[in-house]
């Protein structure tokens, strides 16, 4: 059999393509399946180009300084809300299915700010419910923290970028003022990174993996940077650094003072 054909690598060839962020098999136009079968020479498909996600709309100052009023008009989580839903400079609006605010309980001791939108989170407009949400829901359980009780879940952008790319600076530079009105509102006792992109907003640092387990500060409250789950669930050896993290946190949740 010839091996580039056989079940095994072509199975292998879709996880990477999986992986990479082709979480869907839908391409910009239709293809009907019965012509092209009824084609007698066949038919070379255009090579796949990887669409580019679209630039931040604008960007840079103005971009920012509208992200800062909006944000700084809002009194409660829910006037947020409603202030992101109404902010048009982020052209990744445009191509997310739902606004993605927040989960858990408002309020909590313990707020979880994570990167961005994936697909299950676009379509549900809730954060972390794909498959690294569930596992940080196990972890979180393995402490005795839940969203259900006593955690706050929020991500940097509130729309999901095409093929899950990374967030740009520009699209973290117009977010951080919601960010930091987020964390004011909802008055967490600690702030947890998930990620690389919320340390960039909030710490204006990147490098998770040395970030990792040191507590640091922000707006006067200790801040731990862990590592992403979908990080976990592609390193599943990183588990043991996570769980440190975590206990790190609960030890913490129990200190008097904060
Ligand atoms: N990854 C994130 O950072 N946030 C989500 O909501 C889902 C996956």
């Amino acid at each position: 059999m010839d091996s580039a054909l056989d079940f095994h690598s072509l199975r292998a060839l879709l996880e990477w393509q999986v992986e990479l962020g082709a979480d869907e098999a839908i391409g910009d136009v239709p293809v009907n399946r019965y012509e092209v079968a009824a084609q007698a020479a066949p038919v070379l498909a255009a090579p796949a180009v990887p669409k580019q996600a679209p630039a931040a709309t604008g960007g840079g100052s103005d971009a920012v300084a509208a992200a800062r009023k909006a944000a700084q008009g809002a009194g409660d989580l829910e006037a947020l809300r409603a202030a992101l839903a109404g902010y048009e400079h982020c052209e990744l609006k445009r191509g997310a299915r739902n606004l993605v605010f927040a989960d858990g309980v408002p309020g909590a001791r313990v707020m979880i700010i994570g990167e961005a939108p994936g697909r299950d989170e676009d379509r549900a407009g809730r954060p972390f419910v794909g498959r690294a949400g569930q596992l940080l829901d196990r972890m979180l359980g393995a402490v005795g923290l839940s969203r259900a009780e006593n955690v706050y879940i929020t991500n940097v952008m509130p729309w999901r970028p095409p093929q899950n790319a990374d967030l740009k600076a520009a699209e973290i530079e117009m977010m951080r003022p919601f960010v930091e009105r987020h964390v004011a509102l909802a008055a967490p006792d600690i702030v947890v990174l998930m990620g690389n992109a919320p340390c960039q907003t909030v710490l204006g640092k990147q490098g998770i993996t040395r970030l990792r387990g040191e507590w640091t500060e922000a707006w006067g409250k200790p801040v731990m940077p862990m590592l992403h789950p979908a990080y976990l669930l592609r390193m599943p050896g990183a588990k043991r650094a996570a769980w440190a993290d975590l206990l790190d946190v609960q030890a913490k949740l129990r200190e008097g003072g904060i």
